[in-house]
């Protein structure tokens, strides 16, 4: 495959993705090159028909430990009004149709903790650190942080921790519902993000994708029109060979063979 400076890419399971955030050095500090490339990656897994769920981590010590503070620091206003600083660290969450797990060993701090939140699913290793300290470093965060923490985990707790700066552990963030799933070992939490990606990409990649754009709609509608917008895709799907196939294979007991139509 491929090869990148800052990532490391694999397919170790059928219809897996892999991506590894490979920046040692930094701490997998997230630097404008860093992105450029995770989004090419990204970009890639999207476009290869064989692979149906992807798994984002980084290393045992540091998912990510932030935008690069250093190549910041100097930054001024209109600099990043005018270049749209870090714009394009979110341009995953409108390309990326398929699912994205997301397995935070070590420091995920800052952008690192946003870039963790714009993943579909986060599995937790024991050691995982979540944080959003921008308020240390006179700032605030840049990368949806304040928007998605919110969400996941509700006003008075997000609001703690952006105002203090200070870190969710794993075993919190599995309580409050930011990681899905916390694990015993990073090893163990690579394997379960790996697992439950081999298995969404044994599913019609059809109903796999309606399912993670319903489910997003959730995130910017009102209950009604958010119903009323699956409701369309569910009877949608009814013009999908994978409806028939899947309903058929039950009522035959037989094993569904998707064809991701
Ligand atoms: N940017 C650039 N470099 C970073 C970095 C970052 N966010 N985080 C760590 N590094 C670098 C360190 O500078 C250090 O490099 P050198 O060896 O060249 O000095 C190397 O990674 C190892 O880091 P430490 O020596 O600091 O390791 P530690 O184990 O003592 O501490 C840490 C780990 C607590 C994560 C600490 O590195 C830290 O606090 N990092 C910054 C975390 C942070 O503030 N993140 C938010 C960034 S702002 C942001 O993300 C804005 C946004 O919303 C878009």
């Amino acid at each position: 495959g491929k090869t990148y400076e800052h990532l490391l890419v694999s397919s170790p399971k059928p219809g897996v993705g892999l991506v590894q955030l490979n920046r040692p050095k930094a701490l997998n500090a997230l630097c404008t090159p860093l992105i450029l490339e995770l989004n090419a990656a990204l970009r890639n897994y999207q476009a290869d028909k064989s692979i149906g769920a992807i798994v984002l981590t980084g290393s045992e010590r540091a998912f990510a430990a932030g935008a690069d503070i250093k190549e910041m620091k100097d930054l001024t206003f209109s600099t990043a009004y005018g270049n749209d600083f870090i714009e394009n660290w979110s341009e995953l969450v409108t390309f990326l149709k398929k699912p994205l797990i997301v397995a935070v060993n070590g420091y995920a701090l800052g952008g690192g903790c946003e870039l963790a939140m714009m993943g579909d699913i986060i599995y937790a290793g024991p050691k995982a650190v979540f944080g959003q300290p921008e308020i240390k470093l006179g700032t605030i965060p840049g990368g949806g942080g304040s928007q998605r923490l919110t969400r996941a985990i509700g006003k008075s707790r997000a609001m703690e921790i952006i105002l203090t700066g200070d870190n969710i552990s794993a075993k919190q963030a599995g309580e409050w519902g930011l990681a899905a799933k916390v694990f015993d070992t990073p090893e163990a939490t690579v394997d379960a993000a790996l697992s439950t990606a081999e298995k969404i990409a044994s599913y019609s990649q059809i109903a796999v994708k309606a399912c993670k754009e319903v489910v997003n709609k959730s995130q910017e509608l009102g209950i009604r029109d958010g119903v009323d917008f699956e409701r369309r895709i569910f009877h949608g799907l009814f013009g999908s060979k994978d409806q028939t196939v899947g309903m058929t294979a039950f009522a035959d007991k037989k094993k569904p063979e998707w064809m991701n139509e």
